[in-house]
């Protein structure tokens, strides 16, 4: 599927050449994670039909990461959202997430999940606003406890999940 394009966004599939761009987007992105550049390498070399970028007049604007379950392939796991802080309050969030699911139309997408510590208000508000959108029950339940992480501070990461997503 090629890119879509709405007026000088561009959402697409990330490609390696990417992710160092990708790397800059998410170490401006706290309280996200930042992973290595080989992270983002591989995750636009095997996951990128999975993961989209959003680009405008060249630059960055937007990523999001995610993959299917290995042991369910019915479950999309999204791992990190990011906007840049110029693209946020666009709806941006929203439509990288839409353009994802409409995206893998013909699989067996039936639900998705992601965790987000108990704090991140505007990742809560992306996820509800999905859910809303998409007419689906969201659930939360524990999943990374913060012992888990071991000595790094880290708050818990209970997991979301929206779903069974219909047809609406
Ligand atoms: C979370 C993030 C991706 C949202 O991107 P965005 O494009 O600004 O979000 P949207 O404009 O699509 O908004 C989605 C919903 O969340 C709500 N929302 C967005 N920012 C919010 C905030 N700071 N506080 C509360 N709600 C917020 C919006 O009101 C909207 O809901 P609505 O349609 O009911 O009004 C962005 O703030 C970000 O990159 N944050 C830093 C990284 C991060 O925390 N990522 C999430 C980890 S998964």
């Amino acid at each position: 599927m090629g890119p879509a394009t709405s007026q000088d966004l561009v959402l697409r599939a990330p490609q390696t050449q990417d992710a160092a761009a990708i790397h800059q987007l998410i170490a401006e992105c706290p309280p996200l994670d930042l992973n290595s550049v080989y992270v983002y390498l591989l995750l636009c070399q095997h996951f990128r039909h999975t993961c989209v970028l959003a680009e405008r007049a060249g630059h960055v604007d937007g990523f999001i990461s995610a993959y299917f379950l290995p042991d369910q392939p019915e479950v999309l796991f999204v791992w990190q959202v990011a906007v840049h802080q110029r693209a946020r309050g666009q709806r941006l969030g929203q439509t990288m997430l839409e353009h994802l699911k409409q995206r893998l139309d013909g699989c067996a997408l039936r639900f998705l999940e992601t965790t987000v510590s108990p704090d991140n208000l505007a990742s809560r508000g992306l996820f509800n606003a999905m859910a809303r959108r998409w007419q689906a029950p969201l659930q939360e339940q524990e999943f990374f406890q913060s012992t888990l992480f071991g000595r790094q501070a880290h708050d818990a990461e209970p997991l979301l999940r929206i779903g069974p997503l219909g047809a609406a």
